[in-house]
């Protein structure tokens, strides 16, 4: 049995987090600059049915059985055994890197999820079609972000724009025209389920104002996506900083994500806002191609830990 990889892309969401949870449309694109990698070879001398999961990233090696049961590993692995109807294996090792950083919105999670499962399809010789694989990494998301929309593991498995409403079919939608997005981290690791739970709880306790908040989303990520078809990028600004004013009253950003978000305007952005779950983690900025570095440039003059410049539709 040779050694085999799978990967699966970072990704941000372009215009709807947190609205999305609530049955609001949302955009988010893959960003293939970054990606989780998992590599699976034969454990020769390994007793059947050991996985050793090597992840020197979050410093694990050990095998499947003395891993939690909850740990997001050992739930991509066991599902994937369940989905394949597999319980008698040859022993393997598994090894999980990733250079998407950790708990800051651009979906390592999910990524991570995603790669193991295909991989671990795979080197048990059935390939899962994209659908189940994205499917299994809901799971794995629903255990451990409380209530997902959904968005993060479709986007990382298809690894393609897409156009996402909770519940219903995946939809993909034509880019009529290249654009770049800078990528600013604000280096402050933030979690999503709590700031999925809060904004819950606010909903709960003032449900008129979040609907409103919500729909108000909804329709912006409506209005990108005609935009984004008919090319008409420049037109995706504004929308881009009415959606960030929406999830500052929603209490998702932060000082830094907003600090990032005006330097990369002073610096000639088109508009900008937060990305992901808030509270720390990214920004985005829609830029013009040849005003990219200077963005990036001024993003890491205000703080920002490390950016990425990304092209969607390419
Ligand atoms: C996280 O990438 C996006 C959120 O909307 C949560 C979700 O959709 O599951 C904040």
């Amino acid at each position: 049995m040779p050694a085999l990889s799978a990967s699966a892309p970072g990704k941000i969401i372009l215009f709807g987090e947190h609205s999305v949870v609530y049955q609001q449309p949302a955009i988010a694109v893959p960003v293939m600059e970054v990606k989780a990698i998992a590599i699976a070879s034969p454990a020769i001398g390994k007793p059947s049915n050991t996985v050793q999961v090597i992840a020197p990233d979050i410093e694990i090696n050990s095998t499947l059985k003395t891993l939690p049961l909850d740990h997001a590993i050992s739930m991509a692995i066991d599902l994937t055994l369940k989905e394949l109807g597999i319980s008698d294996y040859p022993a393997f090792n598994l090894r999980i890197s990733s250079t998407i950083p950790l708990a800051a919105g651009l979906g390592s999670g999910a990524s991570v999820s995603v790669a193991i499962i295909r991989v671990v399809s795979n080197f048990l010789g059935q390939t899962l079609s994209d659908e189940v694989v994205s499917q299994l990494a809901y799971e794995v998301e629903k255990i451990h972000h409380g209530t997902p929309s959904g968005i993060d593991n479709s986007v990382v498995t298809f690894a393609q724009p897409v156009y996402f409403i909770k519940d219903r079919l995946l939809e993909t939608f034509p880019i009529g025209k290249p654009f770049t997005i800078v990528i600013g981290d604000t280096g402050i690791k933030s979690s999503t389920a709590v700031s999925v739970g809060d904004v819950r709880k606010a909903w709960q306790a003032d449900q008129k104002v979040y609907e409103d908040f919500f729909e108000s989303c909804g329709t912006i990520a409506k209005k990108a996506r005609e935009h984004i078809e008919n090319g008409e990028i420049k037109k995706l600004g504004p929308l881009m900083d009415e959606n960030h004013a929406l999830l500052q009253k929603m209490n998702v950003s932060s000082k830094e994500l907003d600090t990032l978000v005006l330097a990369s305007r002073d610096a000639g952005a088109w508009g900008a806002k937060l990305s992901g779950g808030g509270r720390g983690g990214n920004m985005i900025a829609l830029v013009d191609e040849d005003s990219s570095e200077n963005v990036a440039d001024a993003l890491m003059n205000t703080g920002a830990v490390q950016t990425i410049i990304t092209k969607v539709g390419n």
